[in-house]
């Protein structure tokens, strides 16, 4: 096995990863370790391989080049729980089923094959749903819930999972002010308990105060530190483009204060 793999404060490590969808390359040479409890944002324009990376370190999809390793071992060897919130939309919220079902299948991981959810996982289930605010909804069909109540339904989902590892892509987005206080208190405290959680996130204003630690992509990997370190105007244009005019200096100043 490769030594470099092997580090123990670190979640995730990814080596020279590149990725391509029929042979153009949509993430290239990336390189990223991810300490062990922090709450790090994935920041980047649309397109720029923010959920490709997610899928990848997940081992959803197989890359061109470079290693991934989560907790020193590579994905499929891996024992520890991983928690996962896909992107809305990429997901069919269709299926005939109700709320607390949504939120029982995160258990599966825990129950084994043929075994049926206890008493103590229904409770965790429920207790998940009160957390993000959902507990009227439990027997609410998922394809009668808004947008926003899909989406903490979906949260509620990865918290059962009590994972060591969570990925979360795009959880804010179409959801109200509220929801957002509530996911982001959940995200923390995820962080506070040492769990590692990965967000890929859009809003630039809330960065600083949401998040430890960033990686600005676009394709190539343009920065990776602390949000302190990372968001400057400078590296905001080359991950944006032109783009970037909407940062104010304002706003900019704020952030590196
Ligand atoms: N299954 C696929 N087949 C071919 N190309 C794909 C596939 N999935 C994504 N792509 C392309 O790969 C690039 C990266 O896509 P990805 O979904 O990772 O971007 P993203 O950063 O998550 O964007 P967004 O902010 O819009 O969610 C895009 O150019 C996209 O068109
Ligand atoms: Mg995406």
């Amino acid at each position: 096995m490769n030594a470099k793999l092997i580090d123990d404060d670190c979640a995730v490590l990814v080596q020279d990863l590149t990725v391509a969808y029929r042979e153009k390359p949509v993430l290239w040479d990336i390189d990223l370790k991810i300490p062990k409890g922090v709450l790090l944002a994935i920041v980047g324009p649309n397109g720029a391989g923010k959920t490709t990376l997610l899928r990848s370190i997940m081992g959803l999809i197989k890359p061109a080049a470079g290693n991934v390793s989560i907790f020193g071992q590579s994905i499929h060897q891996q024992k520890k729980s991983i928690g996962y919130m896909p992107q809305r939309g990429s997901v069919d919220w269709d299926f005939p089923t109700d709320a607390l079902d949504v939120v029982m299948m995160g258990r599966y991981g825990h129950l084994g094959w043929f075994k049926r959810p206890s008493k103590t996982d229904k409770k965790l289930a429920l207790d998940a749903l009160d957390r993000v605010g959902m507990a009227d909804f439990s027997h609410h069909q998922l394809n009668q819930l808004s947008g926003g109540q899909q989406q903490r339904v979906f949260l509620a989902r990865a918290l059962v999972q009590d994972a060591d590892l969570y990925f979360m892509d795009e959880p804010f987005v179409g959801v109200d002010a509220v929801t957002e206080k509530t996911i982001i208190e959940l995200l923390k405290e995820l962080r506070n308990q040492a769990k590692t959680v990965v967000v890929v996130h859009h809003d630039l204003q809330t960065l600083s105060d949401y998040f430890d630690w960033v990686s600005l992509l676009n394709v190539r990997q343009i920065a990776y530190g602390s949000v302190k370190d990372v968001l400057t105007q400078e590296n905001l244009k080359t991950t944006y483009g032109g783009r970037s005019a909407f940062l104010t200096a304002n706003q900019s100043a704020h952030n590196q204060s």
